[in-house]
């Protein structure tokens, strides 16, 4: 459940279809599922089984299993969290915003130039999207500082039930929408003809952010197994809620965005956009609306919470901090990275580089970096520790059936798949470092 809620968040609601949206829809969807199957499920049960294994954070799991340079993969996974959580906190804060902006009225329109305005105007206030990311963070590091992750969880547990909920209702308004079925039409029909090395990157690298997979967090997570645990049934029932809230989630946004003229390329911003126009369109929007926002908050808490977590495990670990120490730290520097994520999506282009707005540049940069730790670990599950790593997965159970197939699985298709995917991005990396160098 503590893994669900760490997977289930922004990536789902916010993430999910603004970048089906960008990548043509049908197509982008049916190789974003090949890459949970193929690519994430393995992935999951490994740092599972290699978490409930070490019964250590990332850094000493690689170090007590592997040795040699491995714990680098953990180090990698630390500096992945941090990134994402830097513009993770500037998102919430928008969900945030959008909570009081929803109950104050402002936001009853369905008209698309309207409510991009109204966002456009809320980001580039500045001090308001800085203040409301300073609020999630605090509240972010009040957790994991309090160490009160369970009663987050409890909470969290009888919160995501609703937000469930409430998404069947809001998918059933929107594909109800006069002309909700061109948007229909675009996330569910591949359209071959939009696909590229991008779409593939994308694909992948959503998968995997949405998974929390390729940083160490599930592996955290596994740490607090018990061997009983079967690590098949939780990979899939993980990676099933996760899909599953993220094909809602594109059901309730892609059809809106077609029935009221928004453009499905209006990148980051699209759920905020959108949005407002099905609440406004449905009785007792507001209510709707307020509620929506509010439990997406606390979705992306969870998350946030397990992103934090990493990094102050592993300062804790190696660094000898106290938990509260490390928390501010971690947090400081985090907001302090965020900022031009904060200030990057409004009129201002100082933190636009190349036509693409930092935000964007930092989403890019952890589409790559979460493949990359993703095959590292298949690699060195598979290789290195190897066929300990099936006892591992076995823990106190005889049956998995599939033991060896899954190994192989990690030995060649995974990390040959991803390396595929990832191929132009490596190349560019190597000819950097070798620059560097
Ligand atoms: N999976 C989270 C989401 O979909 O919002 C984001 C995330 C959380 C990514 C934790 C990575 C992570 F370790």
């Amino acid at each position: 459940m503590a893994a669900a809620g760490s997977a289930v968040g922004l990536g789902n609601i916010w993430k999910f279809p603004y970048v089906t949206g960008e990548n043509g829809g049908g197509a982008f969807l049916l190789i974003y599922l090949a890459c949970i199957l193929a690519l994430g499920v393995p992935l999951i049960m490994a740092e599972l089984a290699v978490g409930r294994g070490a019964r250590r954070s990332p850094v000493g799991a690689f170090r007590a299993l592997a040795g040699g340079a491995w714990p680098l993969v953990g180090m990698l996974g630390i500096f992945t969290g941090f990134i994402i959580l830097s513009f993770y906190i500037v998102v919430a804060g928008w969900t945030l915003a959008y909570v009081v902006f929803t109950a104050s009225g402002q936001l009853t329109s369905t008209d698309p130039q309207a409510l991009g305005q109204a966002f456009g105007g809320f980001i580039s206030g500045s001090y308001l999207p800085l203040g409301c990311a300073a609020l999630f963070m605090v509240a972010t590091a009040g957790v994991v500082i309090g160490g009160i992750s369970n009663g987050i969880e409890r909470v969290s547990k009888l919160l995501m039930p609703l937000l469930f909920a409430l998404l069947i209702v809001l998918v059933f308004r929107v594909i109800t929408l006069p002309g909700a079925a061109q948007g229909l039409n675009f996330y569910l029909l591949p359209d071959w003809s939009r696909v590229s090395a991008d779409t593939f990157t994308a694909a992948i690298g959503q998968a995997f952010f949405s998974l929390s997979l390729g940083m160490g967090a599930l592996l955290t997570y596994g740490s607090y197994l018990n061997e009983q645990q079967h690590l098949p049934r939780s990979s899939l029932s993980v990676a099933g809620l996760d899909t599953g809230i993220a094909i809602l989630a594109g059901f309730m946004i892609l059809p809106a965005v077609f029935a009221f003229g928004f453009n499905p390329e209006s990148g980051p911003k699209l759920a905020f956009i959108t949005l407002p126009a099905v609440f406004a369109s449905m009785p007792a929007g507001v209510i709707f609306g307020v509620i929506f926002f509010l439990l997406l908050t606390v979705a992306a808490l969870t998350s946030a919470v397990s992103l934090l977590e990493v990094v102050v495990t592993y300062l804790i670990d190696e660094w000898y901090l106290t938990r509260r120490r490390a928390t501010i730290v971690a947090a400081l520097v985090c907001f302090a990275v965020g900022i031009p994520s904060a200030l990057s999506q409004g009129a201002s282009d100082v933190f636009v580089i190349n036509g693409v707005p930092f935000l964007d540049w930092m989403v890019k940069l952890t589409d790559f970096l979460l493949p990359l730790g993703g095959m590292l670990t298949a690699l060195c599950v598979g290789w290195i520790i190897g066929p300990r790593a099936v006892a591992l997965a076995r823990g106190d159970r005889n049956g998995f059936p599939l033991a060896t197939a899954w190994l192989w699985m990690l030995r060649l298709a995974v990390p040959a798949g991803i390396f595929w995917i990832l191929k132009n991005d490596l190349l560019a990396l190597a000819v950097w470092l070798i620059a560097l160098l």
